[in-house]
């Protein structure tokens, strides 16, 4: 397997509190990856600082072959790392195809300069970008509103616009904050299923998330953090029956769990 993003031993305090302490992993190429843990545990602050929103104090962070340490957010979006936000940034007043779009122009080649000669080059990226729109419109399964507005989304659909946004550039990695956050019941199962197509689709992920069902149902690797370092990682079976995950996160005894999962039987 190879890594597509390589965090090690990184550090970040907040005027004497290690929000984040020395924390490394892997986020495999093709893999959901999920970072789990207690509130407070420091898993934004590890995002941010991937991400570029925040500076790291120490420690590398890999991007493919490339070291993305310490650039700033843009230039980590342009070299593969997108990352969505809780908030949806979607535009109410354009249809799906334009917010899609729209969110390929900023990564492209072709200049502003193209699109005024009406160039060769322009009228293929416009038409590779609009391909690609209708492509993951549909893998989100919302192909039925490609002409609509955005605005007549529900917000969970709005969501899903704003990730198919985040892939048009063709990311490496995908960093999802909280994607089920605020999301009716209903609709989780939904996200899980268009994740999975997406990642069947070869998009990486990692998926930063309060839902721990939601992270155990999806992921191919959890890591757990806790008071800003790394408490355990590994398969969702290996991390569920963790005494340490169980006691820090979950509040659980092994015993409990065990007694849980019988009863779940
Ligand atoms: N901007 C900030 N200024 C000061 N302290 C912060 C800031 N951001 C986070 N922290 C602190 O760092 C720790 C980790 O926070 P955070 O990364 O938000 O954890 P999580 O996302 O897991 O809830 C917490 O103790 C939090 O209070
Ligand atoms: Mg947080």
């Amino acid at each position: 397997m190879t890594a597509m993003l390589e965090i090690r031993n990184l550090r970040k305090s907040y005027a004497g509190v290690h929000a984040v302490d020395g924390v490394s992993f892997d986020v495999e190429q093709g893999s959901i990856t999920g970072l789990i843990g207690p509130n407070g545990s420091g898993k934004s602050t590890t995002i941010d600082c991937i991400a570029g929103f925040q500076k790291a104090d120490s420690g590398r962070v890999v991007l493919g072959s490339s070291d993305i340490t310490g650039l700033a957010a843009h230039e980590i979006a342009r070299a593969g790392l997108m990352r969505t936000f809780q908030t949806v940034r979607v535009y109410d007043r354009l249809s799906l195809r334009d917010n899609l779009t729209i969110a390929a122009q900023q990564f492209d080649k072709a200049k502003w300069t193209d699109e005024l000669l009406r160039t060769a080059r322009y009228r293929e990226a416009a038409d590779a970008a609009e391909k690609r729109a209708r492509e993951l419109i549909d893998l989100v399964g919302l192909g039925r509103y490609f002409e609509a507005e955005a605005g007549i989304l529900s917000y969970g659909q709005k969501k899903l616009t704003a990730l198919a946004a985040a892939l048009m550039p063709r990311p490496k990695v995908v960093v999802l904050d909280e994607p089920v956050a605020g999301v009716n019941p209903t609709r989780i199962r939904e996200i899980e299923e268009v994740l999975q197509r997406l990642n069947a689709a070869g998009e990486t992920f990692l998926i930063v998330e309060h839902n721990v069902e939601f992270i155990t149902n999806l992921c191919h690797h959890v890591v757990v953090l806790d008071q800003g370092r790394k408490l355990a990682e590994g398969t969702s079976a290996e991390i569920h029956t963790d005494a340490r995950v169980l006691e820090a996160y979950l509040g659980m005894t092994p015993e409990m769990a065990e007694a849980e999962m019988r009863g779940a039987a």
